[in-house]
């Protein structure tokens, strides 16, 4: 069946053909076609009309298209009656009619015409103008108009400056990069454990102390904070580009970084250090002590200097109560306020600094957690982002309060994209269902999520592409269904966009599964492979293509997995033709890498799937592992697959609070030069590389001898994953092989998850007799 372009009412086929206005993104409301085209190529000026009262906005119009056009229209002053210019021109008018944020784009042969009531409306057609100029700026344009407005009041991205911090260049990008797709908020989040990042006066160790953490791998510290005069800049330069900032200052959880600073405002009074793992920690502002509302009402007013957003955000979230129970004050202050629990301390805590906001005329926004201990009734303008799924939404809307809509499950950037892939987040509706119209009217709209727990500001792009312009289609407009297909066809009519800003984006899914089988009969590796999540499935109807590619990876041996972006192949691999469901990998006596790639319409779809295979003298080699665990993962260990930093690929054996302790058979003597197992460590999720490897080599499976230990100098507090490699080179002949390996057992006294069962993930037993790692 042909489809139909919402906005060109024009089939599939047609399409294909770049229609300027259907690659738009989002899809603007509305197009009414017109007769004759307009080419772009003339576009000499930007001339504002005498209506428009921003003095500014000629130069910002500007300004704002070069990097679309390559070259500046000349910025003119208005024409005065009489005065005729016939060469083609952007007109800029104002028009009080269009509400806000809306915009009016009229093309005809001999000029263009952007009407706007504001800025953001003026912003929003810019927008469109650009992407139109990047992508079709030698094409001539049908003439036209476009009507175009949002759907959503709340078209938000929450940047996390905590975790990593960004420089201030790098948070404009992010606000070009919001502007080009019409959003309307950059929600930053200021403040966290790991960081705090804004310069208050009168506390200045929040900045001298906060901002600094010490970094794990390779020594050193991470840290970094903004200014007033930062935050004006960035405030001034999202406000041109219609672009509210709300500040998020975290309360009472996630701020270790400020009792860092001030121990004297938890509860137990510290020491504390900026905090360097990832995580919920207990340590959180004591709502016993008046110091911390003092403390927090300073740090505010300087948000409210700062910030003309009505709505500054307190998050609320993650805040655990084990230190309000133990503390005097806290438990004082229960008493004295007729507080049943610690629930309810929270709700009061919350409630004291939304009244404080509601007093200065600001509207206090905060986490689903702000529901917990009763929120409702008390404090009538807060608004609640409902994150852990649309519960928080619904409960919010019911209760009268509006909710920004924001769940893991479509709107958390920070995850890979094989667990939330661009077809979801396009699929993405901020209105959950089950609310009447009246509660549906407090769902102020949306937002994505960025996290930067592992997204240092070098890699922004990686995370918030392509998924940010799905997200952008899901807050702008509101069909009822989305077809991930035909946004996928509009989104490769964006690389030029892309281009004009240096948008370098990551993958928009993980569409291959691929499962990797040792054939020991035939002696080879046999890889299957599957389609995976919503989009795989989108595209699954319409033929695509998987193709391999090989790489010899003797150098494998040397460093960690390969799976790293930076090590896939180049763009203009040679890619060949899988033929069924499965490949054959039949290559002698080589180690190698095999990347798979789902191809749509010839393109590459999605990250390629990355297999690194080993070839070794324990390959398909029977495993006995000391009882205790389940016997089936056992092959793991020597099926010749290598894991990938995903510890759930399927490929990594793992056990909890146990040593690995596994013996193979070789199936008789063996030259044995060099015997070597990996482990993955992962501090955040508890997973440890062993304390020590102790290998031991037998001819009958009786008598042992020592063939050596294994140790490692990664330190257990690292935040990075990282690969352990522990080898022995015995240059002995012998049939078994044993690897014990020693397990910490439980989690480090410093981790959030002190004493509770630790993980070894091991993905291969190497045994060779010759290459391998060189002995140290
Ligand atoms: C959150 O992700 N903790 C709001
Ligand atoms: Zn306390």
């Amino acid at each position: 069946m042909a489809r139909q372009d919402p906005i060109t009412g024009e089939s599939a086929g047609i399409m294909h053909l770049p229609h300027p206005i259907a690659t738009l993104i989002p899809a603007p409301r509305s197009w009414r076609p017109a007769s004759g085209h307009f080419r772009p190529d003339d576009l000499a000026r930007v001339r504002v009309d005498a209506g428009v009262r921003d003095p500014s906005l000629a130069g910002f119009a500007a300004d704002s298209l070069v990097a679309a056009l390559g070259r500046r229209l000349e910025a003119a002053a208005p024409l005065e009656d009489g005065d005729v210019d016939r060469s083609p021109e952007l007109r800029l008018a104002a028009d009080p009619d269009l509400p806000t944020e809306c915009y009016r784009l009229l093309i005809a042969p001999l000029g263009l015409e952007l009407r706007a009531a504001d800025r953001a409306g003026f912003a929003h057609g810019l927008a469109t103008l650009f992407q139109l100029c990047a992508a079709h700026g030698h094409d001539g344009w049908p003439c036209g108009t476009i009507d175009d407005g949002p759907a959503f009041a709340w078209r938000g991205l929450l940047l996390d400056s905590g975790r990593h911090f960004q420089p201030v260049k790098s948070v404009l990008g992010v606000i070009d990069r919001l502007a080009l797709y019409r959003f309307n908020v950059l929600h930053w989040h200021l403040t966290e454990d790991q960081g705090w990042r804004l310069e208050v006066p009168g506390l200045p160790r929040l900045t001298q102390v906060g901002a600094w953490r010490d970094e794990q791998a390779g020594g050193g510290r991470h840290g970094g904070f903004y200014t007033a005069n930062d935050v004006r800049e960035v405030v001034a330069y999202a406000q041109a580009r219609g672009i509210n900032v709300v500040p998020e200052i975290e309360m009472p959880g996630h701020c270790q970084a400020a009792l860092a600073a001030y121990p004297e405002l938890s509860c137990t009074g510290g020491p504390f250090a900026v905090q360097t793992q990832w995580g919920i920690f207990p340590d959180i502002y004591c709502a016993g002590r008046e110091e911390v509302f003092a403390f927090l009402e300073t740090v505010l007013a300087h948000v409210l200097e700062l910030f003309p957003s009505v709505f500054i955000h307190v998050g609320g979230d993650e805040a655990p109560r084990e230190r309000w129970h133990d503390c005097p004050r806290c438990q004082a202050r229960l008493a004295a306020e007729g507080l049943q629990d610690e629930h309810q301390l929270q709700s009061w805590f919350i409630r004291r600094m939304g009244n404080w906001l509601a007093l200065r005329g600001r509207r206090l926004v905060g986490w689903d957690e702000i529901l917990e201990g009763g929120l409702a009734g008390s404090l009538p303008g807060a608004v609640v982002q409902s994150w852990r799924g649309v519960e928080g939404a619904l409960a919010a809307a019911r209760a009268g309060h509006d909710t920004v809509v924001s769940p893991t499950s479509h709107c958390y950037f920070d995850y890979d994209p094989g667990v939330l892939d661009l077809a979801r987040v396009l699929a993405f509706d901020p209105v959950p269902p089950g609310l009447t119209p009246a509660e549906q009217a407090h769902v102020l709209g949306g937002a994505a999520n960025l996290w930067t727990e592992y997204v240092p500001y070098g890699q922004l792009d990686r995370q918030l592409f392509p998924r940010l312009p799905a997200m952008a289609e899901a807050l702008w407009s509101r069909p009822a269904v989305r077809d991930p297909r035909a946004f996928l066809d509009r989104l490769r009519r964006h690389d030029p966009v892309f281009a004009a800003l240096d948008i370098r984006p990551g993958a928009s899914s993980r569409p291959l599964w691929v499962d990797a089988a040792w054939d020991t009969g035939r002696s080879r590796h046999v890889l299957r492979w599957n389609l995976e999540g919503p989009l795989a499935a989108a595209v699954a109807g319409e033929a695509p293509a998987v193709s391999c590619a090989v790489q010899s990876m003797w150098a494998l041996w040397t460093g960690g997995p390969g799976a790293r972006p930076e090590d896939l192949p180049a763009a203009d691999t040679e890619w060949r033709p899988v033929a069924g469901h499965s490949i054959e990998v039949d290559y002698g006596d080589q180690s190698l890498t095999v990347f798979t790639q789902l191809l749509v319409d010839g393109r590459p779809c999605g990250a390629p799937e990355v297999v690194e295979l080993a070839r070794h003298q324990a390959l398909g080699r029977p495993v006995t592992l000391k009882p205790t665990f389940d016997p089936g993962d056992a092959s793991r260990l020597t099926d010749g697959v290598l894991g990938t930093w995903r510890r759930d690929d399927g490929r990594w054996f793992s056990c909890a609070g146990a040593d690995l302790d596994a013996t193979i058979d070789l199936g008789g003597p063996v030259p044995v030069k060099v015997v070597l197992v990996r482990f993955l460590q992962d501090a955040n999720a508890r997973i440890f590389a062993p304390l020590v490897v102790h290998f031991h080599l037998s001819d009958d499976g009786i008598a042992w001898r020592h063939a050596g230990d294994g140790t490692h100098t990664v330190p257990d507090r690292q935040q990075d994953k990282v690969v352990v490699p522990f080898a022995v080179w015995p240059k002995d002949t012998a049939r078994f092989v044993r690897v014990h390996a020693v397990s910490g057992l439980t989690c480090p006294d410093w981790h959030p998850e002190a004493g509770q069962p630790s993980w070894l993930y091991a993905d291969q037993i190497v045994v060779r007799d010759q290459g391998g790692p060189t002995e140290p």
